[in-house]
């Protein structure tokens, strides 16, 4: 058995411990914000901080993080206020919405590390979370709106 605390709550899992985190998310608990892209950790889409970093849900197998902390899109905030979500209604980030989550919660762990990113900080650490839909200019500048709080 793994037991994890998701959103600040425990949750045991019993079933096969090669199964990746994503589908334990999404099928056993039902938090579906954490969208399916590649399953190959070349998308972004499935991003979700475990322990407070950024990783790959899809590529994550729920026997790797026995007893940690496993935060989603719908635990980031308790009423989706956290300065990037903020900046990124402020700024109609989104447009399919697809790959928005895994954006967010990449951009949400860039700030706690690096509070007030550079455009070579951005595009590092932004780099493996793709956007079919090109939005990548408002990614950057909602990220520095992020940064100084999210109000425009
Ligand atoms: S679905 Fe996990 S990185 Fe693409
Ligand atoms: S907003 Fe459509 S894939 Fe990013």
């Amino acid at each position: 058995m793994t037991t994890l605390i998701v959103n600040g709550t425990e949750r045991r899992f019993e079933g096969d411990p090669d199964m990746p985190l994503l589908w334990f998310l999404r099928d056993e608990l039902g938090l579906t914000g954490t969208k399916f892209g590649c399953g190959q950790a070349l998308c972004g889409a499935c991003t979700v901080h475990v322990d407070g970093t950024a990783v790959r849900a899809c590529q994550t197998p729920v026997s790797a993080i026995e007893g940690a902390k496993v935060t989603t899109i719908e635990g980031l905030s308790p009423d989706g206020e956290h300065p990037v979500q903020v900046a990124w209604r402020a700024l109609n980030v989104a447009q399919c919405g697809y790959c928005q989550t895994g954006q967010i919660m990449q951009a949400a762990s860039l700030l706690k590390d690096i509070p007030n990113p550079s455009d070579d900080d951005i595009d590092t650490a932004m780099s493996g979370n793709l956007c079919r839909c090109g939005t990548y200019p408002r990614i950057r500048a909602a990220i520095k709106q992020a940064a100084k709080g999210g109000q425009p």
